[in-house]
């Protein structure tokens, strides 16, 4: 069957919560977006979110593992909220994904709802899981894979970008294995647009602990200490007990903070930014602390404490909405490697970082300029 013009094919790698808040959102949003609160961008140069078409997705999640995606995202360990009662089949069943480092130790005692339950991988090796997922996304002519792994599963990114790679896909990444400047090189080479790392949340802690650093810049308050301290009770936040697997995070949050800021007047110790604990009864949701220390007009102290309180996973679903339209658009332009325009907008860990109002310049001015679908 021939594909609408307008669909964009995308695969998810990973069912978790953020991959539960998209496939509800696209639900959620179809046909009537303007009229429905919370979407960040209705029309995205002529794509709205109904035109996007879940047509692959993987997971090594025994509970989710050859259910249809409409049921698998509400698999346990997800925790996130349900706010779209009936799903129709999205006849996309979920494939067994192969495993290399997506899968972290957890703390001792930790109830089945709420871990990762993996399968044995079903492949023997690397190269037959490379040769099987690439005709796989071939076979289901996908457009854009959406990278959805756990923090900490770098290799298994990696992976599946190179999957990607060859199967002719736009990759956006929305976790925080840093790779936009060399993958994102090897996507130019290959023609093919790359869009991450590390999707920002639409109003989350980091584009909150940006707006308060530029405030303060702007007005000419240094800063001279902050946090932010984040708690949450999913199995992201599980995973992030291991601080192995954290690093990557706490840089890609720390730096998305520290580029707002002049930090001249800083103590050398001055910031502290990342995911702090686990508190299982929070689920989905997330609770930020953010707190700065700075110096106002003659030298006189001053602070400010704020407290989020949040659904982590819908408030990423948003932004993914418009990665996946943004990496359609870019292979309509024809445009390859890192998409800088799009990319400072939607993640924290860009290959260009930006203040916020050049980067929203930035994207408005890529999605405005794009041609319509069909026309290019
Ligand atoms: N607001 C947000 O929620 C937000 C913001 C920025 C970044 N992120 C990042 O997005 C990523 C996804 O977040 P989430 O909340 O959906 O996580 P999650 O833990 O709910 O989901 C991860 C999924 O990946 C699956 N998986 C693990 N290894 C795999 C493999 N090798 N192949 C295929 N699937 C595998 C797991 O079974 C699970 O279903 C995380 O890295 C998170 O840090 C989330």
């Amino acid at each position: 069957m021939a594909d609408s013009a307008e669909e964009i094919r995308v695969a998810l790698i990973g069912v978790g919560n953020c991959a539960s808040a998209l496939v509800q959102g696209r639900a959620f949003y179809a046909g009537v977006g303007v009229s429905k609160p919370g979407l960040q961008t209705v029309c995205l140069a002529g794509y709205l979110p109904e035109d996007i078409v879940f047509a692959a997705a993987y997971d090594v999640d025994a509970r989710k593992v050859g259910l249809d995606l409409s049921e698998a995202i509400f698999a346990p360990p997800n925790c996130t909220t349900r706010f779209v009662e009936s799903l129709s089949s999205s006849r996309c069943v979920v494939r067994p994904g192969f495993e290399i480092d997506g899968i972290g130790p957890v703390p001792a005692r930790t109830p089945e709802h709420k871990r990762f339950l993996p399968i044995e991988n079903v492949y023997t090796g690397l190269e037959e899981a490379r040769r099987a997922i690439v005709a796989e996304l071939k076979g289901a002519r996908v457009q854009v894979v959406v990278n959805f792994l756990p923090v900490g599963s770098n290799r298994s990114a990696r992976f599946y970008a190179e999957c990607a790679l060859e199967a002719g896909c736009a990759f956006a990444n929305a976790m925080p294995a840093l790779m936009a400047r060399d993958m994102g090189e090897r996507f130019r080479q290959a023609g093919l647009p790359y869009l991450g790392d590390d999707v920002k949340s639409q109003v989350g802690a980091t584009i909150l602990h940006r707006a308060l650093a530029s405030l303060f810049r702007d007005r000419g308050i240094p800063i001279k200490r902050t946090y932010q301290l984040n708690v949450g009770g999913n199995t992201d936040f599980l995973n992030m007990k291991d601080e192995a697997r954290l690093e990557s995070k706490r840089r890609s949050k720390t730096e998305a903070v520290l580029s707002q800021l002049d930090a001249s007047h800083m103590d050398p110790d001055g910031v502290y930014i990342g995911p702090s604990d686990y508190v299982s009864w929070l689920n989905d949701r997330k609770i930020c602390f953010l707190r700065v220390e700075a110096e106002q007009f003659g030298g006189v102290p001053m602070e400010i404490e704020i407290r989020l309180s949040v659904e982590d996973s819908p408030n990423s679903a948003g932004v993914m909405m418009d990665a996946i339209r943004a990496a359609r658009v870019a292979l309509d332009r024809g445009m390859a490697g890192p998409i800088n325009d799009a990319c400072a907008y939607l993640f924290k860990s860009p290959p260009v970082q930006l203040d916020e109002q050049m980067a929203r310049q930035l994207f408005r001015r890529f999605v405005t300029e794009a041609a319509p679908p069909g026309t290019a």
